[in-house]
């Protein structure tokens, strides 16, 4: 770097020290460190550059320091000095190192492009770009690492368990046919048994026959048929998924929850294979000192119907903890959890199996029901609020 004479910047003696002419000058030397910088082509050039402005010996911000502020009048040295150190040598400074990276640059630039590599050019140019404008010091943005759902967690587990036991996973659409969500399934129109469902049914549907009309579906036992629709027996599938009822919310009610079906059907399935099956499910999910107990219940689509107590998880099955009667199990040592039975031969009828030559045995569960036991959940609301510092615990 050899500036031309005529242009080359000097340091001023200085006479006045007034504010107007120190500003005046700074902005004359900011302005000639940025001149000189542009001309700076090669390491070589660069390094002279970086000696004319600040080498201990002679540099030009050497030269500031020894003219202008010592130099300077008692009376003005406070005001010299703050240009020198806050407009001046900062300044001198960023420019030598940013002429530097520059350098570097173009360097890297001729030798992609002596290669030939156009793409690598502009990826290099981009970086390079994005490297001088950001504070590579700085700490980064952190972004927080997302979790399960606990309710589709638990839902994984239940079907994990049945996977394991060679069943296969199905599903079915949420909104569904007054036949698949009913009339299959043994419920007759205006049948009594369709009232514990509280349904919600899409608007509109009454020009239509009643088994095309459209629901959300309440459970997903329409799943059953439309896999028995599908398949021949033997047939052994889990269907989760998502549910909905006219029920107002509350710590224990959801409209909207998830299920998970099982339907086994085969020759010879006895109610034995059922209680067996829930039994080993219940253990693989609770722990295997949990007892099951099945109590009689009714389900149009299963005969004999069943609905299945675990031992409370709480009390251990006693009824009482901590000297008084458990509220988890209202002290009777039970909790019930799910619904069951054998496949209504009625049933067979709507999928074209011969009731006479194949048995089975279907059964259903709710997600956030056992989710709730498992993780101690006081609240089923607390799974669709959205409120991470409730859903990153299951992280
Ligand atoms: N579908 C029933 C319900 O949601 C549960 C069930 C499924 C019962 C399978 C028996 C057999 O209430």
């Amino acid at each position: 770097m050899s500036p031309k004479k005529k242009s080359a910047y000097t340091v001023p003696k200085l006479k006045d020290f007034s504010a107007t002419v120190l500003d005046k000058e700074a902005a004359k030397l900011r302005a000639a460190v940025e001149e000189e910088s542009k001309a700076v082509n090669t390491e070589d050039e660069w390094k002279v550059f970086r000696d004319r402005w600040i080498a201990r010996k002679n540099g030009i911000l050497t030269e500031v320091n020894d003219l202008w502020l010592k130099a300077a009048p008692k009376e003005a040295k406070r005001d010299v000095g703050q240009r020198v150190n806050t407009n001046i040598i900062p300044h001198v400074e960023t420019i030598v190192k940013d002429t530097h990276d520059r350098w570097k640059n173009l360097a890297i630039l001729k030798k992609a492009r002596a290669e030939g590599v156009d793409a690598q050019i502009d990826e290099a140019r981009l970086a390079l770009e994005v490297f001088q404008r950001v504070d590579v010091t700085l700490p980064g943005n952190r972004r927080g690492l997302g979790a399960e759902h606990p309710v589709i967690k638990t839902m994984n587990e239940i079907v994990g368990v049945f996977r394991n036991l060679g069943y296969s996973v199905e599903e079915g659409p949420e909104i569904e046919t007054d036949y698949y969500n009913f009339e299959a399934l043994n419920f007759p129109p205006n049948h009594p048994a369709r009232d514990t469902q509280d349904t919600l049914f899409i608007a509109n549907q009454e020009s239509k026959p009643l088994r095309e009309r459209l629901l959300l579906r309440t459970h997903t036992s329409p799943v059953q048929i439309r896999s028995m629709e599908k398949m021949k027996p033997p047939v052994r599938v889990v269907c989760p998924g998502k549910v909905h009822r006219n029920d107002a919310p509350d710590a224990t009610h959801s409209p909207i929850f998830h299920q998970v079906e099982g339907l086994a059907v085969d020759t010879n399935i006895t109610f034995c294979d059922l209680k067996g099956t829930l039994d080993h499910a219940m253990k693989a999910l609770f722990g295997s000192s949990v007892k099951t107990r099945f109590y009689p219940s009714f389900f149009p689509f299963t005969e004999p119907s069943a609905d299945v107590q675990i031992s409370c998880i709480f009390c251990g099955g006693r009824g009482y903890r901590d000297g008084g009667p458990c509220r988890n199990c209202k002290a009777s040592g039970w909790i019930e959890l799910l619904g069951c039975g054998m496949v209504d031969p009625n049933v067979y009828g709507f999928v074209d199996y011969d009731p006479k030559k194949v048995s089975g045995f279907a059964f259903g569960m709710g997600v956030e029901r056992i989710a709730i036991l498992k993780y101690g959940v006081d609240d089923i609301q607390l799974f669709f609020n959205g409120d991470v510092r409730f859903l990153e615990q299951f992280g």
